[in-house]
């Protein structure tokens, strides 16, 4: 079984996605981990910068392993596991500037669908039903308001001991929404054939419960 999961930032696809790996007991690969510590590597080699080039990234990537096991997708930059270093809202933001460089795209996608030939896996991120498994049997288009997505975002930070305004992340995922759908390679929007599942207002439990029914019905 192959499920795609996409959504928007804040949506909680990933809270989803890796749920549903350990309920179906097949491995997950969180693509925006990718995109994290690719830049994570932009900031600690090219400091916070607001332009990037496939030139500046391409030289950077050979230090990146993704390796998706059932409830993680494991990072390992030089070898060694990242974890929290990956969460921040800088990284995010070059992370995000990563996602505009095509020929980076091109080769994540590549990496990834080298990672999953043969495989089961939930494979979550901006284009996972679009373009990395898109044979998938499942695709969904996990989202929610800006203004809820916000607030989780918000109470995520919170108890991270992150100190910032509920504004500054609203604004932050307005823009990041903009950015994200409306750069010239791989524009960020639903699959045609994924099945939208709205989280407003919804609990965790109550998500995958939905979810796992539509997964049974496939399976039929
Ligand atoms: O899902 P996330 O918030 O961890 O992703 C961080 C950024 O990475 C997001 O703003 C856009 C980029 N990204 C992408 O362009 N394509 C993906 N498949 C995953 C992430």
């Amino acid at each position: 079984m192959k499920i795609a999961i996409d959504g928007p930032a804040g949506s909680g696809k990933s809270t989803i996605a890796r749920k549903l790996s350990v309920r179906l007991g097949i491995p997950y690969l969180e693509t925006g981990l990718a995109y994290r510590a690719a830049g994570f590597l932009v900031l600690k080699h090219l400091g916070a910068v607001s332009e990037l080039s496939w030139k500046e990234i391409e030289p950077l990537l050979h230090r990146l392993e993704i390796e998706p096991r059932v409830g993680k997708t494991v990072v390992r930059v030089d070898g060694e596991e990242l974890g929290e270093e990956l969460k921040g809202e800088d990284v995010g933001r070059v992370a995000s500037l990563v996602g505009t460089v095509g020929r980076f795209r091109e080769f994540i996608n590549e990496y990834f669908r080298s990672l999953l030939k043969g495989r089961q896996a939930v494979v979550e991120g901006r284009d996972a039903g679009t373009n990395i498994i898109p044979d998938a049997e499942l695709k969904l288009f996990i989202t929610a308001s800006p203004e809820e997505r916000a607030e989780r975002r918000f109470r995520q930070l919170k108890r991270a001991g992150v100190e910032v305004s509920y504004e500054e992340i609203l604004r932050g995922i307005v823009e990041r929404d903009e950015r994200d759908s409306q750069r010239k390679d791989y524009p960020f929007k639903p699959a045609p054939d994924a099945v939208i599942v709205d989280t407003t207002g919804k609990s965790v439990d109550e998500v995958i419960r939905e979810i796992i029914s539509m997964v049974e019905r496939v399976r039929e």
